[in-house]
């Protein structure tokens, strides 16, 4: 039997248990699964001195994949910078691949079948601040490259290859940002012309907002720069269910980091309600990444099923807690794979 070295890293909140679900999901599947815990988020900092330490990179480095639930960043501590942006950078997770499907449910419009391939490094996520004039004028830098508008791009045609979605809309606003914007526009335009088999457009971004809302079904692959990529994947994954169901994929050369969109919601930590179907979902890519493909469509077919029979919490209509979820998908899997012997 095939096994893979997985870091699991729970974080703040309920990250833990929506993890916890997605693991043992992930158990019942016929893989071998050797597990890497790793400390990440407040937690962390406040055990260790630090958010994302060394140890937990390294136990990164050393597995396949690693999944991630969420972490709580308390605004007020000086100098105390997300993990998450430097996970990102650190391992230069370059791709924030956010896929929007819609989901068996009335909140859900129907026949959307998109994703937002986010840049996930550069533009005015540098972290380049800073405060003039005592105070009273704050600057940000916004940093554009070629060549990670270029490998973004690439990502975006090979994914839209991959999931057969036809079109690839660059988003961007190179009618005001005329140097940052305009080169990712350029660059991403001209990778494109390489992929002669996809329908390749271009998009401001004010107008995507509202092309999400008017037309969600006639977009395939929507790909960005870092913060239009942040605030149009939120808005992208509310047509489809919302953040109880987002589920993203962190990728870089080397690893990939999975994660749901949410964040880690303190006041419902330990309390068994958060909805765990964006971590499992997250699994899911996860299994893609890994080459485990034909496993992916299964617990993807699952989830749809616990969310079309209510087996859900209730955000979703349903009355079950996060580790019950679980169990129904859990259910779920196994009752397919009766149907199939
Ligand atoms: C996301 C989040 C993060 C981001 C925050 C938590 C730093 O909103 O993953 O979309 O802005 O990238
Ligand atoms: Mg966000």
């Amino acid at each position: 039997m095939k096994t893979y070295r997985i870091a699991l890293l729970g974080g703040d909140g309920i990250g833990p248990e929506v993890i916890r679900a997605a693991r043992r999901v992930l158990e019942v599947l016929p893989i071998g699964w050797e597990w890497l815990e790793g400390e990440i988020g407040w937690q962390a900092y406040q055990q260790w001195g630090d958010p994302l330490p060394a140890e937990t990179l390294n136990t990164i480095r050393r597995a396949d994949a690693a999944l991630f639930g969420a972490v709580t960043t308390p605004p007020d501590v000086p100098n105390y910078r997300s993990p998450v942006l430097r996970l990102r950078q650190e391992l230069d997770l370059f791709a924030n691949l956010r896929p929007c499907r819609s989901i068996p449910h009335p909140i859900s419009r129907p026949d959307v079948d998109l994703l937002v391939v986010r840049e996930n490094t550069e533009d005015l996520y540098v972290g380049r601040e800073r405060v003039e004039e005592d105070g009273e004028m704050a600057v940000a830098e916004m940093v554009i490259t070629r060549r990670a508008s270029a490998r973004i791009m690439r990502i975006a045609c090979e994914q839209a290859r991959q999931r057969n979605l036809r079109r690839v809309t660059v988003v961007h606003k190179a009618n005001v940002l005329r140097q940052t914007s305009g080169l990712f526009r350029r660059v991403a335009l001209e990778v494109g012309r390489a992929y002669p088999d996809l329908q390749v457009d271009e998009m401001l971004v004010d107008t995507c907002a509202m092309e999400l809302i008017r037309a969600p079904q006639s977009f395939g692959v929507i790909v960005t720069t870092n913060l239009f990529g942040d605030i149009l994947s939120d808005e992208a994954s509310m047509l489809v269910g919302g953040l109880g169901v987002a589920c993203s994929a962190n990728m870089g050369e080397q690893t990939a980091v999975f994660e749901p969109v949410h964040g880690s919601a303190p006041a419902l930590a330990g309390k068994d309600q958060a909805n765990p179907l964006a971590a499992i979902g997250s699994a899911a890519m996860m299994l893609e990444y890994l080459g485990e493909g034909m496993l992916a469509r299964r617990l993807e077919k699952a989830i749809n099923r616990v969310i079309a029979v209510r087996q859900v919490t209730p955000d979703l209509g349903g009355t079950l807690g996060t580790q019950a979820v679980a169990e129904a998908v859990i259910q779920q899997l196994l009752l397919e794979e009766e149907v199939r012997e």
